[in-house]
Parts: C-alpha cells; structure tokens; sequence
C-alpha cells in the first residue's frame, strides 16, 4: 500500500504528474521514442533504453495509477484485453481460475476460447456468494477472477469476503474495477491482490483512447509483469499513456457527476411505465444495495433496464438522440448499448439465459452532461415502445 496519504483528487493531479524535471513543463511531455542514447555500453540514463522495457510517460502514468489504487506499482498495456493477457501470462498449465459467471463478453472470450488452449482451466461461479468461490476452488487454483459491478447484470461480489477465502487456498484475487475506478472502489484495500482496468473507460474519460492497466500489491507481481512488458510487448503507446494522464486529473469531478446523473437516471427508469425493471446498485431495492453501501464509495453512472422484447430494446436504441449508441463505456458523453449483441454477444444464447441477461436489456453509461437533456432524450426515446 502507498504511504501517501495526500487527497484523492491530490494525488490524481499531481502523483506521477510532477512538473518536468529538464524543462519545468507542466504538461508530462510525450516521449515519443522508440530508443534512448546511452553514455557508453551498458550505461543508460535513468534506466530507459527501449520503450517497449520501459518510457517516461509511461512511467509517469504507472506511478499515478498505482497512487490512486492504493498499490505499490502499476504496468500499462495497450487494451483493457492485452493487461489480461499479460497477467494470465503468470499462469502456466495445470493452473486452474476461479472465474464470476457474468464477465465482460471479451474476457469470456479471452477464458473460453484462448486461455485453454495453453492448458489453464477455468470453473465458472456466481462470486455473489463467497460459498460458491470457496467451492470451486482446488489445490491448483492461482486466481480468483471477479467484476464488480458485472457488465452489465450490476450484480456484486463481496470483495472482502471471497479475498478471505481465496487466501486461505494460496491464490491471488483479481478485481476488474472498470466500471466504477479507483474513486469509488479500492478491491486492494478490501484485501484483493491485483485490480485490472480497461482505462479505456472512466481511467480515461473521454472516448479518445484504449489502454489497460493491472495495478499489483507486491514487488513480485510488479517485476514479474514488468517481465511481461518487455517479454510480451503489448504496451501502452507514449500518447495513449498521456491521454490517460490528462483525463484522470479530472477522474474525480467526472465521478461525482456521472454518479449525480446516473442516480437521477435510474430513478428516472424506475418510475416509467415502459421500463420493467432497473439494475443500478443505488436503488434501494437492489438485493445487494447494503454491500454497495459498504463496498463502494458511490454508485457510477452504470445502469441497466429490461424494456420487455428485443424489439422494444431496438426500438429505444434507434431513437434515442443525445445518447449515443457505440460499445463502450465510461465516457462524458451518454452512451447507451445492448448487451445481448453487444458487449455479451460472446457469452452465446445459452450462457446469457442462465445468467438472466436478456435480449431486451439496455445498458447504458450515464455521462456527464445536463442530466435534464439525458432524461429528456430517454423519455422521447422510451415513448417509442
Ligand atoms: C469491464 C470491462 N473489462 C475489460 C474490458 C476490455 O477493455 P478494452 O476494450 O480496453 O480492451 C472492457 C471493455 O469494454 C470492459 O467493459
């Protein structure tokens, strides 16, 4: 854990983001080099040699992630999906994952169909119940894999609870925290070992890069995927890791509003006639809300409704107006989705009906706009059921 204990939107500003050391600038320069000149052989300065090993706005940004998660470094990846395949490089066969059974459809993509390739088994659970991880572990299992949130069911796992079990078994917990980030969730602080992002999403904010991060609690963790940096190569660009370093200064302001508007949202969905049920952790009759109270700092802006019918979900999704319709997440802008053939399209038909995920669910994440123009853009909408 950092010893820093400076403010939250403090250390989002400046950690990592000091001024330049050679010219005073305040902008963290973007290092846009492949190479670095070394005094004489084997000498380099301040360690960077190769930009694939390592470079200083990467650095910089892998400094103020881990400040903000609470971890003792961070690595940066090119995708939210390249940070999860560095990190179950770690594996080897005959391990074994205990995975949640409501996953990003591009991290089931990744369990079902690429990581069994090399060996390493999978047992898929509902991690809403800390039982059913301590169930399917086994004397091989490394990790334990969750989402909390889920995308895009909204359900929750109680951090605390599945990290004490997966520790009593020797295996590490990896938390994907994309949907709410560091300001409303700390899984490291909870007792998880590892927290993965797609910083796509909120990390970034503004619709304008890809990029994964996995921050580590331990030097182990940290110079094993440093390895994997270097081994693997599937690192963040000089200028997607800048992008990242502007928009996170303004992470907690984005935060707070997209938390405003997404309560009002989904108040607004559980009022209407048209909407048949609302996923949303801050709605008071959401079955896990007293753990959201506990576990989160708020509530996000991610919401997902039933509007009854696939064609009623089409419907909605071809007139809405200010919301956009795209597959993504966490940006300013309003962007509203399916799911079904979406973002989960790769769960197939069978995996989604188990898990309840519905062909008329809509997901949408609130963004930061006057949340009267959101409303206003979902009413017009929604009167097309
Ligand atoms: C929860 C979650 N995790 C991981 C990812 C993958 O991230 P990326 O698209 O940056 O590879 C996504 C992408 O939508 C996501 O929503």
């Amino acid at each position: 854990m950092t010893k820093d204990r400076k403010g939250f939107s403090t250390r989002a500003i400046h950690d990592g983001q000091e001024p330049d050391a050679l010219t005073g600038a305040v902008g963290v320069p973007i290092y846009a080099t492949s190479t670095f000149q070394q005094d004489e052989l084997g000498k380099s300065r301040l360690g960077y040699e190769y930009s694939r090993v390592s470079n200083p706005t990467r650095s910089r940004l892998e400094a103020n992630l881990a400040s903000l998660e609470g971890g003792i470094a961070s690595r940066v990846f090119a995708s939210g999906m390249a940070a999860l395949s560095a990190v179950c490089q770690l594996l080897k066969p005959g391990d074994h994952v205990v995975a949640g059974n409501n996953l990003y459809g591009g991290t089931w993509r990744f369990f079902t169909q690429v990581m069994p390739k090399f060996g390493v088994e999978f047992t898929y659970v509902d991690t809403r119940g800390a039982e059913c991880v301590e169930a399917a572990m086994r004397s091989n299992t490394r990790f334990v894999y969750i989402e909390t949130p889920t995308n895009p069911l909204m359900l929750l796992t109680d951090i605390a609870a599945v990290s004490k079990v997966a520790h009593a078994r020797g295996a590490e917990v990896i938390v994907d925290n994309t949907f709410l980030s560091p300001y409303f969730q700390r899984p490291l602080e909870l007792g998880a070992d590892m927290v993965m992002h797609s910083t796509t999403k909120f990390l970034n904010g503004h619709s304008d890069g890809l990029g994964g991060v996995i921050v580590c609690s331990t030097e182990q963790q940290a110079s094993d995927l440093a390895f994997i940096q270097k081994a693997y190569g599937a690192i963040m660009s000089p200028f997607e890791s800048w992008l990242v370093l502007r928009g996170v200064k303004t992470l907690p302001v984005r935060m707070k509003q997209h938390d405003v508007n997404g309560r009002a949202v989904a108040e607004f969905l559980q009022r209407h006639p048209r909407v048949e049920k609302v996923f949303y952790p801050g709605l008071a009759d959401h079955p896990q809300h007293e753990l959201a109270k506990r576990q989160m700092k708020g509530f996000g802006s991610m919401i997902c409704f039933e509007t009854g019918s696939l064609e009623n979900a089409k419907k909605v999704l071809k007139q809405v107006k200010l919301c956009v319709l795209g597959d993504s997440l966490g940006g300013v802008e309003t962007l509203i989705s399916h799911p079904a053939t979406m973002a989960n399209a790769s769960l197939g038909a069978e995996v989604r009906a188990k898990i309840g995920l519905t062909d008329g669910m809509v997901r949408l994440s609130v963004g930061i706009e006057d949340v009267e123009d959101i409303l206003a853009d979902l009413e017009q909408a929604l009167a097309a059921i």
